[in-house]
């Protein structure tokens, strides 16, 4: 299967001072004049070590109320962990186009390597290609779609799993104790168990243009909760106070996201960030989110804990691919 991919529009447009006039965006959502430069807020950081529980959780509380994003450090993932998960990734990324396309994605389907310049939709195009595939729990993985290159790519990914699991749990805990719900309340009503750890590879390669083009417009994740790892490449952005602010790189830290799925289970409490991804001229930028999504037919909608004759329902409750379906085709999801 051949996949046209950006990273093979970016080597032929290298030496141009051009990109192709599909990836430039409307001036209202360019990055060269929309980025806020100067001092200003930025994102949390919370450090999970903190040895007094309560403040961990107020300060996620805080964070997930007023920013719908934090970044966590002593997470408990090891740093040669997420280093190897970069390295494999970025190699399998610059394998030959012919290797890669074996975990091509294939229409219809979720998982595989691809980018959106296939697709037959309308509008301005993402200077990105991705690899997406399941990495959790073990009956929604298909090895079809994991690189078999390099060798170690399987291992390494199995070990960040490994992880990641126990730290989406210990989120998903403290969210729920910070809400005052008893502790496995999130977690349950996203899923319990059956929660599904989507890994995606953001591939971002150099733009001749990043001030006209976007790696990924701005959006929030349909996900319960997303946790990120970046390279040392600047690119997201996050919508605060009507700014689009650039996220510090921290090493080793983690970019945890509040997905919709958490905004509409809290009522509104916790809020779903708005954020983008920027490019740049010489450098290559990769990201590794894993969105943490409800099973296809979990039914999910505010908590009853958040409703009252005083506070209405915000969010209509909808099966989870009912959900994605409105989403990718921008029917509301608000009541009105
Ligand atoms: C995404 C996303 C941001 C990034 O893939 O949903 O928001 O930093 N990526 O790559
Ligand atoms: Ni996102």
């Amino acid at each position: 299967m051949e996949v046209d991919t950006v990273q093979c529009v970016a080597s032929v447009s290298k030496d141009a001072n051009t990109i192709p006039a599909e990836f430039i965006r409307s001036v209202n959502e360019q990055p060269g004049v929309t980025t806020f430069h100067g001092p200003g807020p930025e994102i949390p950081l919370i450090d999970l070590a903190n040895t007094n529980r309560d403040q961990i959780i107020d300060e996620i509380v805080k964070a997930s109320r007023e920013w719908g994003i934090f970044q966590v450090m002593n997470h408990g993932i090891p740093p040669v962990v997420i280093q190897d998960l970069q390295r494999v990734g970025k190699k399998f990324f610059e394998l030959p186009q012919e290797e890669k396309e074996k975990v091509a994605m294939v229409p219809g389907r979720l998982e595989g390597y691809g980018s959106r310049l296939t697709n037959k939709q309308q509008g301005t195009k993402n200077w990105v290609d991705f690899l997406f595939h399941n990495i959790w729990p073990q009956s929604q993985i298909n090895h079809a779609f994991w690189p078999d290159n390099p060798p170690d790519y399987r291992h390494v990914n199995e070990e960040y799993t490994k992880y990641m699991v126990p730290l989406v749990d210990q989120l998903l805990e403290y969210l729920s104790l910070g809400l005052r719900l008893d502790a496995n309340v999130l977690k349950e009503a996203s899923g319990g168990d059956n929660l599904r750890f989507l890994l995606k590879i953001n591939y971002y390669p150099p733009c001749p243009c990043p001030d006209l083009a976007l790696g990924v417009p701005a959006h929030t994740d349909m996900s319960a909760i997303t946790l990120l790892v970046p390279n040392e490449v600047q690119g997201l952005q996050v919508f605060k106070d009507d700014h689009w602010i650039n996220a510090r790189y921290i090493p080793n830290a983690i970019i945890v996201h509040i997905g919709d799925q958490i905004e509409i289970l809290s009522n509104g409490n916790y809020k779903g960030v708005l954020h983008r991804s920027t490019v740049t001229k010489d450098e290559t930028r990769i990201s590794w989110p894993v969105f943490c999504e409800p099973p296809e037919d979990m039914v999910v909608g505010p908590l009853p804990q958040f409703v009252s004759d005083e506070i209405p329902a915000k969010y209509k409750a909808k099966k989870y691919k009912d959900y994605q379906y409105c989403k990718l085709n921008k029917i509301g999801v608000m009541l009105n």
